[in-house]
Formats: structure tokens, C-alpha cells, sequence
């Protein structure tokens, strides 16, 4: 509260100055989100082209800190402030101070007279000066900016705050690299994870190895979408070590250290196309053109490649000063390891046997993380591991990054090992952000909102106050399959990131989605300003469209997050303001969107109603849909809205191993001659025709008798089109009640759920 009446007065105060024309006002409320805002009613500080930066001599290291803030300020203000090295307290000053505090903490005091920003460390200062250079108003080049008189005192919640990327299943240049930690470095976080190396291209040099890069960073050609074909287009690249070293000071400089991934003993496709006879079959092997896991991996009974895997991690540790390396054991087939003599050797030497938990082969996928654990323990740093290092005997000092779901993070902490948490189904940026995915940049599949990120809360509930200190801290990832260009990464990842940096940085207490939108939006004029390509969802319009049974009609209801008016069109008429819900009975073309105060818009939403006879009538269901594709329930089969071809956007439902078998009352005896749908089809996710259709009429809701029925034959495998549609026409008849029954195939012979049901999915059902 008390915050609350400071801030109102701040505002007050502070309008009389935005009045000035060249004035803007400071804004503290930037994400993340600092711990405590106490703003007072004193006079605000008065930033002009005079301000300077100061630091003591005595901490002469604040230099860098001291360009850092003006370096950023004049990106947004468009004049430098000059960096001044002095011993007094000088008016109109911003000051950085070393003091005692703890790590990563800041505080800032805001006065008539200056600004004195103090940490007790270099994290510390950069924070505190992310927090002035998000305040400071974007786009208006003004060239005085009141600062709001206070205090800020703001630390992190976690000391691990992680964004990683995925540059072997496509190489970026450095200098993108760099970007992509510059927009880590807004957001507060400290740990740049990069994934570089893979079955698809070895992305490092290695001085032993040279061959890892004269072949291995080079692929001959690539997957095109989600296709069985290929395009021949070479395509690779790698950093040199001098590179490499030159970014470990960029991300340094920038208080981000970055933990290198050499992923083994899976995932190495690229090394074995360099040096075969380091896999279980010699080869020969090839970079990998396509996605996926490969059965092909490192030879964990050849000692030569073991040496290999320590060589490697030797130059990389040389590289990078990082407490942590992180070792892979992500998806590591057993297949070779089963048929390699080699490895069945190694097996007998190291007396290990399979027991009902674990097979010899799980086991010797503990040997070799051990193995590698004690190597790099013996260089005086640790290991990160994938959560597959619980399928057999965790390494005794493994951090465990948990990718499949939470679980893994879990049982790591129970077992007293250091976790980062990265679950897939919150902080997989690689996955869509939006269910229209035809609006997307193509992605694998998967689907993480904002909100989504947002919510996550990063330490698995189960664990003891102790076990909960095992939660290092939480970190996303960003594979990139399907992000071949830079653009759609920096898409994928903003604003993604700045929910996930509430995350790592916020109080649960102090988590507010509706809020953190707005100071998001915000923080888009700077990525704006900085051309960072970023999603829009979240700033746009949402559209809720219910069918309203008892008046017959659909509810349009339409919201916003940020400033600005709604507008919408029906039938390509004029558009205008949107001022309470809207009544839809008939067929209708509707068009709406944001318009934001400076004149810009958001996506325009659209969407065209189809009414039928069933159209807002009640609808009851024998069988519900399955819960993962129950969104809505019945009600979306009678809504007058078709799906496109994706079955995850909402407007489907579907059912697995049963009948779709829904009961739509007319409400008055009607006359009826035809029943219609589409039915999805996507054989790939095991969604076929129907075997057969049948339509039942009743007067009273109870005796029904069937008008109409059909047989289909399973499509066939090579079906081109993303839809079914079924007509049932039929001699016209009265009546109040139609049920319609949908019977599903089985997966056919041949494909990958033969003997298996298969689904249908539905969006409509149309009555004439
Ligand atoms: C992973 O996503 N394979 C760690
Ligand atoms: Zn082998």
C-alpha cells in the first residue's frame, strides 16, 4: 500500500514537469520487476545534457560499468553523458558506488541534487543500471528526464538465471551471438548456455581435432520443413577459439558467464563423420541432414574415444573459464552399444550388470558421465548434465539441467545434486507462442505462451526447505530446427524472456501477469529501437467468442492488455470502437485489432461466422473428447467457427478410441435435409476418416431413429488435403433432436500406431 500512495503522489508531482515539453518522465516499474519502489515527494532528479557519471578513484573498475550506462542511455537519448572520475559528491551526477551487500543486489537513491546507484559488485552496478536504462522513456528524444525522487532496493531470487542456444542445428555468426546476449543482458540474466555441437554440425574448434571442423561443421544439405526431402545446400560454419575467448569477455563484460555444451555421448554424429573410428561401426558416418535422434554415438568401450571426449573438454575448459561444463547425455540410443563387442567388453571389464531398473547399457551411460565428471572435476570445475543422468547412477557431484517436464529436477534435489530447472513444457522457447500456428514462423511443434512462461513457478512442489536450495535457478532453451535465421530466434525468444526473467528474478508474491504485460510492452520500444525482431500476441487484441443457447446468439467479447482503443468491423464495413460485447445471429465477416496511443496497431484479428440450424442450439456429447483436445467441449461443435489445419488451435476436438456421439436439440420441431462436417486429417499424428457416419433423428430426446448412414474407406496413405468433408444428405424430415455418430478407424498396417486406435477431430457440425 505504502508503495502504492508513493507512487501516486510521484505521479502527480511528476505531471506537472511532463508538461514541459522537452521533459520526460523516469519509469521505475520495468521488467523485471525490482524488489522494493519507495518513491517520496521530494523534487525529482533532472537528468540533462549536463549529467555526468561518477565513480572514486579508488574503484576505478566502475569505468566500465560508468561507459556501459552511458553508452546505453545515449542508444535511447540520442546525446552521451560524460564519465567523470572524481572524489566529491557532484550535483547532477549518477553516481556508482562499491559497498557491502550481497551479490547481485543494488540499490538506488534517487534525489533532487543526484543519483546514486551502489552494489557490492560489478553485477550489482550493471543491474542497477538495466533498471535506469529500461526507466528512461524510448522514442522521445527528449532532452531533460525526471527522475522520480526515491529509493530502489532490488536483488535477484535466483543466483542462476539462464537463456540457452542451440547453434548446431544452425550455425549463427558471432556477431548475432553477440546480440543475443546483449538482449540477455536487458533482462538480467547471467548464464549464456550454448549448445555447440551436435549431430548436425560441430560448431568449435578444437586445435587436436582439426578434422572436427574441416568436416564436421559442414553439413551437405538439410530437411526441408517438416518434409521427407532435402535441399543440397551446404550449409555450416564455426567459431575459432580466439572467437570464442573474445565472447567469453563480451558476455563477462556484460556479467553473463557462458557454459559450454559438448554433448556426449549422443548427439555426435558430426564428430564420428570426422573421425569414424571413434562410433561402435566405424561408419561411415555423415553430418546429419535431418532432425532427430541417432542411433549412431560415441563407442563408450574404445578408449580411444574416451580419450577424445577428455582432449576435447580439456581445449574447451582452456576456452571457457566457466565453473560449470555441461556435458550432454541427452538421448543416448542403446542400440550400438547392445551389438558393439567393444562395448560389451567394457561392460565384462567394468563388472557392470543390469538389474529390473536399469539395463548394463544404462549403466555404462553412467560410466562414461562419470568418467567425464571426474576429468573435469580434476580441472577444478563441475558438470551439468541432461536429466537423462538419473536413468542409471547419477555422477556424484552432477548438476541436472531437468528438460522432461519438472520431474527430473525433483528427484535430483531429493537426492541432494544442484538442478537448473529447464522444463520443456514452460521454457522450450523453440516452441510455438501462439495456437495459430499458421500465423508463426514454422516451429516443431509444442506450444508455450507468455502467460504460460509466466507461470511457471521454477521449484517442484514436494521439496523440503533444505532440498529447495538444490533449485539453482531456472534457465529456457532454444533449439533451432526450425530457426534458420536469426530473426525468427530473437521472434522466438522476445518477449518469451521477459516473463521467463520475472521468473528467475521475481518473488512468486510479487508476480502480476496483467501488470508484467504492460511494463513488457514498454520494454518493446527498446527492442524496437534496437530492431530486435520480437511476438506481438500478448499486446493484441483476444477475442472470446461463446455460444449464447438461451438467447441464440454468439457472445463477442474483445480485450486488451495495453493502452489504446479496440476496433472492429463486421462485413467489411467502417471500422469503430469497441464498447461492450457484441450479439452475432447471422452470417458475419469480423475484423478487429488494437490501436495503440502512438497510432500504430496491433494484428488484426478475423474471423468469418457460419450458422447452421445447429448453430447456439444445446448440444449434449455420449462421450466427452479427450482431455488433452477437449478445449471448449461440445460447445465449439455449434460456435459457427471452422478450424484451419491445425488441430491444437482450439476450434477442433477430438477423440481417441471413441465414438463421436453428440445429441444438438433444435428446441422446435424443424425441418432437416442434410448434415455436414469436416473431419481433420493428419495420418502423421495418427488422425484418419471416419469409418462411417450415421444420422438418428427423435422427437422427444429419447427414441431416435436413424434417417441416414454412410460408409467410408480409410483414406489412403498419400491423401494430400488437411480435411474430410462429410455431407449426409437425406429425404427432408421434421423433428427436434439429431444425433450424429462418428465412428473412428484403427491406425492401418504400416503405420506407426498399426493396432492402435486412431483419432478424429471434429470443428463443426452444420444441420440444413
Ligand atoms: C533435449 O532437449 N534433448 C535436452
Ligand atoms: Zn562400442
Amino acid at each position: 500500500m505504502k508503495n502504492i500512495i508513493f507512487a501516486v503522489i510521484g505521479i502527480v508531482t511528476l505531471s506537472l514537469f511532463s508538461c514541459q515539453k522537452s521533459m520526460q518522465t523516469a519509469d521505475y516499474q520495468v521488467v523485471p520487476l525490482p524488489k522494493e519502489i519507495n518513491l517520496n515527494d521530494e523534487k525529482p532528479f533532472i537528468l540533462d545534457k549536463n549529467t555526468v557519471v561518477t565513480y572514486s578513484k579508488s574503484q576505478a573498475e566502475l569505468v566500465k560499468e560508468a561507459e556501459f550506462l552511458a553508452d546505453y542511455f545515449e542508444d535511447i537519448l540520442g546525446f552521451r553523458l560524460n564519465v567523470i572520475c572524481t572524489e566529491d559528491e557532484i550535483d547532477n551526477s549518477i553516481r556508482l558506488e562499491s559497498t557491502q551487500s550481497f551479490s547481485e543486489a543494488y540499490q538506488i537513491i534517487v534525489t533532487e541534487h543526484f543519483i546514486k546507484l551502489s552494489a557490492s559488485t560489478s553485477a550489482g552496478i550493471f543491474y542497477g543500471i538495466q533498471t535506469l536504462r529500461k526507466s528512461l522513456p524510448v522514442g522521445g528524444k527528449a532532452s531533460k528526464i525526471a527522475f522520480p525522487a526515491g529509493i530502489i532496493n532490488d536483488w535477484p531470487r535466483f543466483g542462476y538465471r539462464g537463456m540457452h542456444l542451440d547453434v548446431s542445428r544452425y550455425f549463427f555468426p558471432i556477431d548475432s551471438v553477440k546480440v543475443y546476449i546483449d538482449a540477455m543482458a536487458l533482462h538480467n540474466l547471467n548464464r549464456f548456455h550454448i549448445h555447440i555441437t551436435d549431430d548436425q554440425g560441430w560448431r568449435i574448434e578444437i586445435k587436436k581435432y582439426p578434422k572436427l571442423t574441416e568436416i564436421g561443421a559442414w553439413r551437405s544439405g538439410t530437411l526441408i520443413g517438416k518434409t521427407m526431402a532435402f535441399d543440397t545446400i551446404r550449409h555450416g560454419g564455426f567459431y575459432t577459439q580466439e572467437e570464442l575467448k573474445d565472447l567469453v569477455k563480451y558476455a563477462a563484460d556484460r556479467n553473463i558467464t557462458i557454459i559450454p555444451e559438448i554433448d556426449l555421448p549422443g548427439h555426435m554424429l558430426a564428430a564420428l563423420a570426422s573421425y569414424p573410428e571413434l562410433g561402435c561401426t566405424g561408419g561411415p558416418y555423415e553430418v546429419w541432414r535431418q532432425w532427430g535422434v541417432s542411433e549412431d554415438v560415441i563407442c563408450a568401450g574404445n578408449e580411444e574415444a574416451m580419450q577424445f571426449l577428455e582432449d576435447v573438454l580439456l581445449e574447451v575448459m582452456d576456452i571457457f573459464p566457466s565453473e560449470y561444463i555441461h556435458i550432454g547425455g541427452d538421448e543416448v540410443p542403446r542400440d550400438r552399444w547392445q551389438q558393439c563387442p567393444k562395448c560389451q567388453a567394457k561392460i565384462k571389464e567394468l563388472g557392470i550388470k543390469g538389474d529390473d531398473k536399469h539395463s548394463a547399457e544404462d549403466y555404462l551411460q553412467s560410466y562414461v558421465m562419470s568418467r567425464m565428471e571426474q576429468f573435469v572435476e580434476s580441472h577444478g570445475r563441475h558438470i551439468i548434465g541432461w536429466d537423462e543422468m538419473l536413468d542409471g547412477e547419477l555422477a556424484p557431484n552432477a548438476t541436472v539441467m531437468s528438460w522432461r517436464g519438472s520431474t527430473g529436477g525433483y528427484k535430483a534435489a531429493k537426492m541432494h545434486h544442484n538442478v537448473i530447472m529447464t522444463p520443456n513444457d514452460y521454457l522450450y522457447f523453440d516452441y510455438y507462442q501462439s495456437l495459430d500456428t499458421e500465423s508463426e514462423p514454422e516451429a516443431g511443434g509444442g506450444y508455450n505462451s507468455v502467460k504460460k512462461v509466466y507461470s511457471l513457478e521454477p521449484i517442484p512442489e514436494g521439496l523440503t526447505e533444505d532440498e529447495e536450495k538444490y533449485i539453482l535457478g531456472p534457465q529456457a532453451n532454444l533449439w533451432t530446427e526450425y530457426s534458420s535465421e536469426f530473426n525468427v530466434l530473437l521472434y522466438r525468444m522476445l518477449p518469451r524472456i521477459g516473463a521467463l526473467a520475472e521468473v528467475q528474478w521475481c518473488n512468486p508474491e510479487q508476480k502480476d501477469y496483467d501488470d508484467f504485460v504492460k511494463r513488457e510492452y514498454r520494454l518493446t520500444k527498446l527492442y524496437d529501437l534496437y530492431h530486435w525482431r520480437y511476438a506481438h500476441h500478448i499486446f493484441d487484441i483476444d477475442v472470446k467468442i461463446t455460444p449464447n443457447v438461451q438467447d441464440g446468439v454468439l457472445d463477442v467479447t474483445m480485450s486488451k492488455q495495453v493502452d489504446g482503443k479496440i476496433m472492429y468491423s463486421i462485413d467489411n464495413q467502417r471500422f469503430v470502437e469497441y464498447v461492450e460485447p457484441l450479439k452475432i445471429d447471422k452470417n458475419s465477416h469480423l475484423e478487429a485489432y488494437v490501436l495503440y496511443p502512438d497510432g500504430t496497431s496491433g494484428r488484426c484479428f478475423r474471423t468469418d461466422f457460419e450458422f447452421s440450424k445447429a448453430s447456439m442450439k444445446p448440444i449434449s456429447l455420449k462421450d466427452q473428447p479427450h482431455r488433452n483436445y477437449a478445449y471448449d467441449g461440445a460447445r465449439t461443435l455449434i460456435d459457427g467457427l471452422h478450424g484451419g489445419s491445425n488441430y491444437r488451435s482450439g476450434r477442433w476436438i477430438g477423440w481417441y478410441g471413441k465414438n463421436l456421439d453428440a445429441t444438438i436439440d433444435l428446441q422446435e420441431v424443424t425441418e432437416i435435409r442434410e448434415v455436414k462436417f469436416n473431419l481433420l486429417i493428419n495420418m502423421k499424428d495418427w488422425i484418419f476418416n471416419a469409418k462411417s457416419v450415421k444420422v438418428l433423428v427423435s422427437d422427444d430426446g429419447k427414441n431416435f431413429n436413424e434417417i441416414a448412414s454412410q460408409d467410408f474407406d480409410l483414406l489412403p496413405a498419400d491423401y494430400a488435403s488437411s480435411y474430410f468433408p462429410v455431407e449426409i444428405a437425406f429425404e427432408p424430415v421434421n423433428t427436434r433432436f439429431v444425433e450424429l455418430i462418428v465412428e473412428p478407424y484403427d491406425c492401418p498396417e504400416g503405420h506407426s500406431g498399426y493396432g492402435y486406435p486412431a483419432w478424429i477431430f471434429v470443428d463443426e457440425i452444420e444441420v440444413y
